[in-house]
């Protein structure tokens, strides 16, 4: 057993965070055993950490990254979806093909996930099955909890991002079969989105999905551009989701929809039946995508939502940045569409980024015991004029801390460097 001292701030609920200030946690087996305002005196020979008035968090989720696109992270966000998947994002992809340059790449983006306190996410690689197969490999290596997905697209980009629907199950189904018994990071089906892929791709994915029980990530009404294409391409579905419910892809394992800006009624019903995760990524939608999300609105719908990068239509790689950023937007949201659009609150905001997303990886999101002990020290961020609460040094953190401002990492239990040893 280890026990730490600090001040220690978890969700206690969607609307509460739990607060200890001054106390102590207690791990045993990769686990929080218990929480104590003072140690026991049955204990008092196990030796305690001691992080002083710094704040213990759980490790953040990311439920929406795109690893190759981290070598763009904060440029080419002036333009819109289309013309930048086109201009910006197409070309790096296709870098992939190279698997010197996918290393290089694929390791500073890991280590980077880990520096910035990001411990399980959702991760989409390209269509390169060895360059995804190196980055799979790379995240469960390092402990990363979640998943990574051989990117499927077989229409609408360039020549050299497209793959045959027959080659890409084909080696999909070997990624799925060399990965799923990954300890950390498991294979995910991910059908880029509908404009890039055809029926015949996403029907196959769907048949290896019920074979190797596997989920699937996706984007989904993402901008008005691309639920229109959906509506076209896909005539005989009513709504975006319902191309992925026809092909059977939601019945199999947990199923991430990247965005969710526009959902129809018939969207939001087939989110519901098959408790899908909606993944909010603020910076990416202020920027390329140009909408918000009705999160208070989902939520009050009982939606799940957590909380995406989207690396690089985002620019951030620290999913505590969108903490903030979702409760701006939805004061935006709630300003000029006033009906139906409550806003979200601050607990609210980091719950859906640390234990509603936690649910996806595990026991993992909370420091409440029995909870898998990942987490993270913050250090205080207090002015020397005014000392702040724990909740305010962990909302001050979200909204203007950096990863400077991570003291310690634990995963699973144990201390971990800040991501850059191997
Ligand atoms: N829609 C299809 N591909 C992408 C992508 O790479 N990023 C974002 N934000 N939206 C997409
Ligand atoms: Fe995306």
């Amino acid at each position: 057993m280890q026990i730490i001292h600090a001040d220690i701030v978890y969700s206690e609920n969607s609307k509460q965070l739990a607060v200890h200030r001054d106390s102590y946690v207690a791990v045993e087996g990769g686990r929080v055993k218990y929480i104590w305002s003072e140690v026991p005196e049955e204990y008092s020979s196990v030796p305690v950490t001691d992080h002083g008035s710094d704040v213990l968090i759980p490790a953040f989720s990311d439920l929406h990254v795109h690893a190759p696109q981290y070598p763009n992270r904060g440029f080419g966000t002036d333009l819109l979806l289309e013309d930048w998947l086109e201009q910006i994002t197409f070309p790096m992809e296709a870098r992939y093909a190279d698997p010197e340059f996918a290393k290089l790449a694929y390791d500073a983006f890991v280590d980077h996930l880990i520096a910035e306190g990001t411990m399980h996410a959702c991760v989409y690689g390209t269509v390169h099955t060895e360059a995804t197969s190196y980055l799979i490999e790379r995240m469960d290596k390092k402990g990363i909890k979640g998943f990574a997905g051989k990117i499927g697209m077989d229409r609408s980009a360039r020549e050299d991002l497209l793959e045959s629907p027959e080659k890409a199950l084909r080696e999909t189904e070997a990624f799925l079969e060399k990965y799923s018994g990954n300890r950390n990071t498991k294979p995910i089906l991910t059908p880029r989105f509908a404009p890039t892929c055809t029926g015949e791709l996403i029907n196959g994915l769907g048949r290896l999905g019920k074979k190797y029980n596997t989920g699937m990530q996706t984007h989904l009404v993402e901008s008005l551009w691309e639920a229109e294409q959906a509506r076209l391409l896909f005539p005989e579905c009513s709504c975006d989701i319902e191309i992925y419910e026809r092909a059977g892809l939601m019945d199999n394992g947990p199923v991430i929809g990247g965005h969710f800006i526009f959902p129809s009624e018939d969207d939001i019903h087939i989110m519901q039946k098959y408790d899908c995760y909606a993944a909010h990524c603020p910076d990416a939608t202020v920027s390329v995508i140009a909408g918000i999300m009705p999160a208070g609105a989902l939520l009050d719908r009982g939606i799940r939502i957590g909380l995406g990068t989207d690396i690089s239509a985002g620019h951030h790689v620290g999913v505590y940045t969108q903490v903030g950023r979702a409760v701006q937007l939805s004061k935006l949201k709630n300003f000029y569409e006033p009906d139906g659009n409550n806003t979200i609150s601050f607990p609210e905001a980091f719950w859906m980024a640390t234990k509603q997303s936690g649910q996806l990886f595990g026991d993992t999101g909370s420091l409440e015991p029995g909870a898998v002990f990942d987490a993270l020290v913050i250090k205080d961020l207090s002015d020397a004029a005014v000392k702040l609460t724990p909740e305010q040094k962990v909302e001050r953190f979200c909204y203007a801390g950096t990863k400077e401002d991570i003291a310690a990492r634990y995963m699973d239990g144990e201390e971990i460097p800040d991501g850059t040893d191997d």
